[in-house]
């Protein structure tokens, strides 16, 4: 299954996809992470240390190629194979987990420079790499204008992280929209540093007066904070933390919508408004 994290900045994506991918892996085996901000951080919270993380290579742009069918149709496709990918730029980090850095876009040469060379690259490698592993969990840059270039096009499961102020729920809403224009089969709310019923109650009446589904609530948790002081991720600082089991939980909900015993229908997976 191909998931990827979208939201505004700060929200807690990039803690969310890293520890997501950490617990998949432990559950399901191989995880394909893919660190698509421009300004990657994912290795952080996926548990590699800070010296091997400022190591690893990001990948070309040029990298993913568009090439035209002779019926006149255009597909993006990737100029190495799945393995030599994995071989020449990914980074292993902990439980297996094979991490892909987008990073920058190339500058100096015309076309590949663009913003949207990175944003293609995003989108292309997803659609090329599925079927490697189990997942893929892909860590999306924040903002609305990637999502508009269709870098989520190709994933399953889109979870919109939101922290439970209204400027977040409103940007979550906006996300969700496109989202569910670009045709993601499942678009989520993942409601992050929820402090008290209070806020819980402001999160689910807005998702319930805009038709949102929450697909899990994380509870505000100093532990990620002091994992991130002392260059740690939460799931190796704190595995019994009340936020890591919140998205311990959400790895359940993800792993039941995948399998095709217990497919269930989308409605009955999400907190339902
Ligand atoms: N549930 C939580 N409780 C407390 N702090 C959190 C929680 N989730 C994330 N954070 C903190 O919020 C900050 C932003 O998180 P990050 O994952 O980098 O956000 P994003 O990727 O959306 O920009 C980080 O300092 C992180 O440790
Ligand atoms: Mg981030």
């Amino acid at each position: 299954m191909k998931i990827a994290t979208a939201g505004k900045g700060g929200s807690g994506k990039t803690t969310i996809a890293g520890t997501l991918s950490r617990i998949l892996a432990r559950k399901q085996g191989k995880i394909l992470a893919i660190d698509g901000d421009p300004n990657p951080n994912l290795a952080f919270a996926l548990g590699i240390p800070t010296a091997a993380s400022n190591t690893i290579p990001s990948i070309p742009s040029s990298l993913m190629q568009v090439v035209e069918d002779p019926d006149g149709g255009k597909r993006l496709v990737m100029s190495i194979s799945q393995e030599e990918l994995i071989s020449n730029y990914a980074a292993g980090a902990p439980d297996g987990i094979d991490l892909i850095v987008m990073g920058q876009p190339a500058h100096g040469s015309a076309g590949s420079g663009c913003m949207c060379a990175s944003h293609r690259a995003v989108r292309g490698l997803i659609g090329e790499m599925s079927g490697y592993g189990e997942h893929t969990v892909t860590d999306m840059e924040a903002g609305l204008e990637h999502l508009k270039r269709g870098t989520v096009r190709n994933v399953d499961v889109m979870l919109v992280v939101t922290e439970p102020y209204y400027r977040s729920l409103e940007a979550a809403e906006r996300t969700i929209s496109l989202g569910r224009e670009l045709e993601i089969p499942h678009v989520y709310v993942v409601s992050n540093k929820v402090k008290n019923k209070s806020d819980q109650a402001a999160i689910e009446s807005f998702c319930s007066r805009h038709n949102l589904s929450i697909l899990g609530m994380v509870p505000h948790d100093e532990t990620f904070i002091e994992a991130e002081r002392n260059e740690r991720s939460p799931i190796d600082f704190a595995p019994d933390s009340p936020g890591v089991q919140a998205i311990s939980e959400i790895a359940s909900k993800l792993i039941a919508l995948d399998s095709p015993q217990t497919r269930q229908k989308d409605e009955s997976l999400g907190v339902q408004p």
